[in-house]
């Protein structure tokens, strides 16, 4: 018949997307966990997903991670378009290839866009914090990304990513007693989607991300599923970009 059968990856991404408050589910083959390369495979539909809905002049702010650095290696110029590409929040501490601000140069670079970078480091004291945003450069920046309209992000486990930011043991404790599961734009939150910490930095807020138009969320590896889950509690994602053995365990775990 005329009909063609869904693919097992078809039924999970449809599966998923009835379950979850997202627009679209694209679902890659095999576990970022155990395969680097799957990464790639993540990043090039995520890739897509930010070319098909590419607009002049559009500004989109991106977060740090291994997974969205990956989406930086398969963006195309698009002749007309110049994107410009601004870091979701400071720096996060991480490696260098992983920071915000060095794929937002990178995905610039690849497209014929332009960047701003935000020149702010992580965890600052909050009375720092509010000098730092009456900085001119700062509020140039902040101003970009009040006006962006699509964001690339990655979700973390919450204590990976507290044990990559150098966080102390106190506080580590502090992230496992308020059973934190998740963590993304700086936020960590629980399984019911309640913030419990926050990285003091500036940036995008919680309350900017859900007035953005198109998110893009991308992540991998089975060890994310209740960091995702918790993710849809949390905050917003238009388009949800995952492999297949994180989708498999996020179904099981329901
Ligand atoms: C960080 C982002 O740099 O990457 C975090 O700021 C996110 O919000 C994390 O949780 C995900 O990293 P990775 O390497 O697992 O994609």
């Amino acid at each position: 018949s005329a009909v063609r059968e869904l693919t097992d990856l078809e039924h999970l991404e449809k599966e998923l997307a009835k379950q979850l408050p997202v627009k679209e589910v694209h679902i890659v083959r095999g576990n970022a966990d155990e395969d680097e390369s799957v990464k790639s495979d993540l990043g090039k539909i995520a890739a897509e997903a930010v070319m098909s809905r590419l607009k002049d002049q559009m500004i989109i702010t991106v977060t740090g991670g291994s997974t969205v650095a990956a989406v930086a290696d398969y963006l195309k110029p698009k002749s007309g378009v110049r994107p410009l590409f601004v870091p979701a929040r400071g720096g996060l501490g991480t490696m260098y290839e992983y920071q915000a601000s060095s794929i937002c140069v990178k995905m610039a670079g690849q497209m014929d866009g332009e960047y701003r970078l935000l020149y702010v480091p992580d965890a600052i004291d909050w009375d720092l914090h509010s000098k730092v945003l009456e900085e001119p450069s700062v509020k140039e920046v902040m101003s970009k990304i009040e006006q962006s309209s699509l964001t690339i992000h990655g979700v973390g486990d919450a204590l990976t990513m507290a044990k990559r930011r150098n966080s102390n043991a106190e506080e580590l404790k502090k992230i496992q007693h308020q059973q934190a599961i998740g963590e993304a734009f700086g936020y960590y939150f629980d399984e019911n989607g309640k913030t419990v910490q926050r990285v003091h930095s500036v940036g995008m807020s919680k309350e900017r991300l859900s007035n953005i138009e198109h998110v893009v969320t991308v992540a991998g590896g089975s060890s994310k599923s209740k960091a995702i889950s918790a993710y849809f509690k949390w905050g917003k994602s238009d388009v949800l970009v995952i492999d297949e053995a994180l989708a498999q365990k996020m179904l099981s775990d329901k």
